[in-house]
């Protein structure tokens, strides 16, 4: 039987219809950027396999870092027990995030991390005697995985109505998003810093932490805001005693230009949340890292003060030595210098497109690079996601527009050449789809 037969016959597809989705495309092999398909079709990967893969598929460095440490130990039970992969990775990521953030909590992947942030912030508060603060605030358009309390705190991405019933209450602030050319953006800040003054004159004393991606809300559409914002968001919130949890899965490991988008914004959060990136998209692999005085609130001659919380396979070794290949491959390739090049052919690419009479709201940051294409039916269910996506496809593109918002995330291989042609391709769709 074929992949496909198989595959039909018995898999269930993440966030896909399968009634009216078409087949799914049997990958065999990839490298660099190319996905090899199995009837022969190559595909560019420009958003980096869901927004995991770095440095490009089956890099050398990092397949190799697996297969020795899998000879090695290939996973131990982390409560009472520990490993040199997990014991460095913690201090070498410690070393490149922002000053203060020392405590590394790890688990599977982007939801789980978030998992982990709200209980640390709930629990903080709860083993300062402050128990009564157990509100979370987000933004409007966030989005912080699938399970249930990062659902809660994604409520404002409206993917989760149906499963309201399970949500716990979020408050939810206004999203300042921005693009080149914005002439409001100050207006939408301003907004967006009172109704967060009005939460505080409400309920201050009852909020444990606000979460949020830091510069770039992903799900939502690339959406993009200033660093100015998060400075004077944290700013506010210090001066309130309230916990600052910023969700790095996706913008972290360089999408933004700089190592985590809270160095590129210069505001240390007291908790963040790392996923994606972190093993270069080679394996499920997260962090929660903390400040040394939330985990100092977690020490104590009782069990009830420490973090109840774990998964079978914590701190998996191969996951470790590959965040730790991944980590060499950007000493060694010297992948953070390299990010601003990616920027100025994303410029020279959406230069092309501005023209477009459907194009608005064109945005850049680092690595990521994202447009709106104007249609009746803006948002993640607009009709023409589907129809770009699969013309994307006929032209080898692994593109995977958010609705009606085409965003390019590609691996930080990508060349000059692969991103023009890429563009090229994005601007025959438009004229043929987009009128
Ligand atoms: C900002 C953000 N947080 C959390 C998640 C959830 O990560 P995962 O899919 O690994 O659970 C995602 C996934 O796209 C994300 O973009």
């Amino acid at each position: 039987m074929t992949i496909t037969a198989l595959d039909r016959r018995h898999v269930w597809h993440p966030f896909t219809q399968a009634q009216t989705a078409p087949d799914p495309i049997p990958i065999t092999s990839a490298k660099g950027i190319r996905l090899y398909a199995e009837d022969g079709r190559e595909f560019l990967d420009l958003i980096s396999s869901w927004w995991v893969n770095l440095h490009g598929h089956a890099h050398p460095t990092i397949a190799a870092a697996i297969a020795k440490q899998a000879q090695t130990l290939e996973q131990v039970i982390f409560a009472g027990f520990t490993h040199q992969p997990a014991a460095q990775l913690a201090a070498e990521l410690v070393q490149r995030l922002p000053d203060g953030l020392t405590r590394v909590f790890f688990s599977d992947d982007g939801s789980t991390a978030v998992e982990v942030a709200l209980k640390m912030a709930l629990q903080y508060w709860r083993n300062h005697g402050e128990g009564q603060r157990t509100r979370f605030l987000a933004f409007e358009g966030g989005y912080h995985g699938d399970t249930v309390g990062a659902m809660s705190a994604g409520k404002g991405c409206g993917f989760f109505d149906t499963y309201g019933s399970l949500l716990f209450e979020v408050g939810l602030l206004p999203f300042p998003a921005t693009w080149d050319g914005d002439d409001d953006v100050g207006g939408k800040e301003q907004a967006a810093l009172v109704r967060l003054d009005d939460y505080l004159v409400d309920h201050g004393n009852t909020i444990a932490a606000v979460i949020l991606e830091p510069l770039i809300q992903g799900s939502a559409g690339m959406r993009m805001c200033r660093p100015a914002f998060l400075q004077a968001l944290a700013a506010k919130l210090q001066a309130a005693s309230i916990l600052l949890i910023f969700d790095e899965v996706m913008t972290g490991f360089g999408r933004t230009g700089a190592m985590f988008a809270s160095l590129n914004a210069q505001v240390t959060p007291d908790i963040i949340c790392l996923s994606k990136g972190l093993t270069a998209g080679f394996l499920p692999m997260s962090v929660t890292v903390a400040k040394e005085s939330i985990y100092a609130a977690f020490l104590g001659e009782n069990f009830d003060r420490a973090l109840v919380h774990g998964h079978s396979f914590t701190a998996n070794p191969l996951g470790c030595a590959a965040a730790l290949a991944s980590l060499q491959v950007f000493a060694d390739e010297q992948t953070l210098a390299k990010l601003p090049q990616i920027e100025s052919w994303h410029r020279q690419g959406l230069a092309q497109l501005a023209t477009h009479p459907q194009v608005q709201h064109v945005r850049v940051m680092g690595t990521i690079a994202a447009f709106d294409v104007v249609t009746e039916d803006a948002g993640y269910t607009s009709q023409i996601g589907p129809q770009l996506k699969a013309f994307f496809h006929e032209r080898g593109l692994l593109l995977r527009p958010l609705g009606n918002v085409v965003y390019l995330l590609p691996p930080y291989c990508v060349t000059q050449e692969e991103l023009a042609h890429a563009y090229a391709v994005i601007r025959e769709a438009l004229d043929v789809l987009v009128n």
